[in-house]
């Protein structure tokens, strides 16, 4: 198992080694690895159920995990927080997949709960003022940050969780199904904001999506998590070479091939082709193996 208390490089801000989480008996998560990359943007995608938002709040500490190692911006998480440590929850910054807005708050003060809670000490004037630039930043109109969530439309919605994420100009951002629930268009639009936000501000972002064209369009990598582990981490040419039943219908059944004709990308087309041709050789032959991680 790696030893992740080595002196902290950056190169993978968030390192997971030998996860295991339950419920019970109920068993989400076993000998769990996984290292993000610094800079890049990682989807997570898995059936569901099989623990990928239990994964995400494990790595930032909303769960405990029954043993593993999880660092993240080179803090062990799983050892007791120390005063003098700088509040690791500061850099980081997280749109739940519910939303998770407070109702009884506007746009506005949801972003500056965050903001509150780590710099008491910005004046109600200054804490406004960052508010209001990060729900601009995230692609709301001026207006939005007086509105109530219930006067939000879904998307609305997103961009609002979002701006609250991006509140701390956290060096993390966590995404548990962004696009859930938006038109094409309007998932579109929060894709290329991502990818957008992720480029200027310089963020590694940790991304849940069951959202195909998500994956194609923004992700550096994409993380398979099935039979409680990560199975195989990879571009997506890469995660097509593999011969697992579940990533060969993930990306190769028709909403997969849908998803991939729309990125009109020759080469990732050639590449679902090799594997669909490999898939149907290795079902003749009866060798379904599992490729690891
Ligand atoms: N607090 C909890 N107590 C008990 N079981 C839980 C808890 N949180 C999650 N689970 C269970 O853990 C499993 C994984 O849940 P999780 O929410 O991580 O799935 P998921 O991969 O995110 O699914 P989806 O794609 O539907 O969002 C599920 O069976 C869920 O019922
Ligand atoms: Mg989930």
């Amino acid at each position: 198992m790696t030893d992740l208390n080595d002196d902290y490089s950056g190169e993978y801000p968030i390192c997971v080694s030998g996860l295991t989480n339950a419920f019970g008996e109920h068993l989400i998560h076993e000998d769990l690895d996984l290292k993000v990359r610094k800079g890049e943007v990682l989807g997570v995608v898995g059936g569901s159920g099989t623990g990928k938002s239990v994964l995400m709040r494990s790595i930032i500490g909303l769960q405990t995990p029954s043993s593993g190692e999880i660092e993240v911006l080179g803090r062990n998480m799983m050892e007791p927080e120390d005063e003098d440590d700088i509040d690791i929850r500061s850099r980081w910054g997280v749109l739940f997949q519910g939303g998770a807005l407070f109702s009884t708050l506007t746009v506005g003060e949801n972003v500056e709960v965050p903001l509150k809670q780590f710099y008491p000490e910005i004046s109600d004037q200054l804490r406004g003022e960052i508010a209001r630039f990060k729900v601009r930043l995230s692609g709301l109109p001026d207006e939005a940050a007086f509105k109530f969530p219930s006067e939000l439309s879904g998307g609305m919605k997103k961009r609002a969780g979002l701006a609250r994420a991006l509140a701390l100009d956290p060096e993390l951002l966590f995404l548990d199904e962004p696009t859930a629930g938006l038109d094409p268009i309007g998932a579109a639009a929060f894709d290329n904001l991502t990818r957008e936000l992720k480029e200027t501000l310089g963020l590694t972002v940790f991304l849940i999506t069951h959202d195909l064209d998500t994956l194609y369009a923004i992700c550096d990598r994409v993380a398979v998590l099935a039979d409680k582990k990560v199975i195989a981490v990879g571009t997506i040419p890469e995660l097509l070479a593999l011969d697992h039943p579940w990533i060969q219908e993930y990306f190769n059944g028709p909403r997969g091939r849908a998803a991939l004709a729309g990125k009109n990308d020759p080469q990732l087309e050639a590449a679902a082709e090799v594997s669909a041709e490999c898939a149907v050789a290795a079902g003749e032959s009866d060798n379904s193996s599992t490729t690891g991680a």
